[in-house]
């Protein structure tokens, strides 16, 4: 039986105005009128009935439990009381199902994903089932269309039935690399999903990271319910170092594997990412909410509060809300995240 792991603990920054820290691009409705977090969820039916593991930050429970309760979903909310990234989230729910007396296979699903093609997902998780069975990390890897330096890179091995083994992954690599990477044609991008048993990730999060497990191991066991909550403790889990799986474990693991992931996948990691999912009208533009364009070309505006009305301009990223606006040239939608580490720095 396959467990579900959302990590929903993640602050995207790269959409501000519209993500904030209080309200992360996983509860915004950016694509349909279900959050992405919802949308994560309904990616789910059919393909197991275990009731989700929710991962977030404490800050955002009551967010959690309302985009929950709109879908008449259950789920298991499992509160970190600090964000410490991927590894140790994911630790928390394995050693969670283990304490259940349980070694399922954990389907470890980011919540702020967006996937237009719900059957190749499905295809490509019961692809990588068996593998997982195996001891496999297994990874789902998407053919590259450019070279980010936001993603991991995986390199594929010798054929495992249903996918390869992994020989090589490459978290994040500098604007140079990552061009080398996407033009020698080796190399998927790491989708950042992952099935693995419970037992496997803590045998290697064990051999790689022993302080991490360690400190969650204690979490977990001085975890204490609160209302519908599951709160990890917070002496241990704080005192935890702060790591992504990708780091901590993807790039020395040795027994992974990846299969091709073929699904309309996106991340929606920045403006330019978001726009991707839209059609454009002729202009090459795409608007929301209460907008007004006139002689506007390849622009996407976004309006939530005001009208918004554009005269003359080309390749813009407008995007209105109650209290910011962001007007941005097309070409630096992601120094956005920039942009606003620096704006957090000014207070
Ligand atoms: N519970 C929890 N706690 N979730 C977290 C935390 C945390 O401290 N930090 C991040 N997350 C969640 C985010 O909300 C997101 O859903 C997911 O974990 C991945 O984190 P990101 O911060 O978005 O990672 P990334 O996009 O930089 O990189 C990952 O995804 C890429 C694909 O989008 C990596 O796996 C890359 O290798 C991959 O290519
Ligand atoms: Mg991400």
């Amino acid at each position: 039986m396959i467990q579900p792991v959302i990590l929903s603990g993640g602050s995207g920054t790269r959409l501000w105005p519209l993500s904030r820290e209080q309200m992360p691009k996983q509860f915004l409705r950016l694509t349909s009128p279900q959050s992405l977090l919802q949308q994560t969820l309904r990616r789910l039916v059919g393909l197991t009935d275990k009731a989700p593991m929710l991962m977030g930050h404490q800050s955002h429970r009551f967010l959690m439990a309302e985009q929950l309760r709109e879908m008449n979903q259950a789920a298991t909310l499992v509160l970190e009381p600090e964000g410490r990234n991927t590894a140790p989230a994911i630790a928390c729910a394995a050693l969670l199902a283990r304490q259940a007396g349980d070694d399922p296979l954990l389907l470890v699903l980011p919540a702020d994903h967006e996937i237009g093609d719900v059957g190749a997902f499905q295809h490509s998780v019961a692809l990588a089932t068996p593998l997982a069975e195996a001891g496999y990390l297994v990874t789902f890897g998407v053919v590259p269309t450019q070279p980010e330096t936001g993603y991991g890179y995986i390199a594929c091995g010798a054929p495992l039935d249903g996918g390869h083994h992994l020989a090589a992954f490459i978290e994040k690599p500098d604007a140079e690399r990552a061009a080398k990477l996407v033009a020698s044609g080796d190399y998927l991008w790491n989708s950042g999903m992952f099935l693995l048993r419970a037992s496997s990730y803590l045998e290697q999060l064990e051999r790689l990271q022993p302080t991490m497990l360690a400190a969650c191991v204690e979490a977990v066991s001085s975890a204490h319910r609160d209302l519908d909550f599951l709160r990890l403790g917070e002496e241990a889990f704080c005192r935890c170092p702060a790591d992504s799986i990708d780091y901590a474990v993807m790039e020395h693991c040795e027994r992974a594997a990846v299969v091709p992931l073929r699904a309309q996948w996106s991340d929606i990691g920045s403006f330019d990412a978001l726009w991707a999912t839209v059609v454009p009208d002729e202009a090459g533009n795409a608007a929301k909410g209460d907008t007004w364009l006139t002689d506007t070309q390849d622009s996407l505006v976004i309006a939530e509060h005001r009208l918004v009305a554009t005269l003359g301009v080309q390749n813009l990223i407008v995007v209105e809300t109650s209290d910011s606006v962001l007007i941005a040239h097309r070409e630096q939608a992601q120094q956005v995240k920039q942009l606003v580490a620096a704006l957090s720095l000014a207070g």
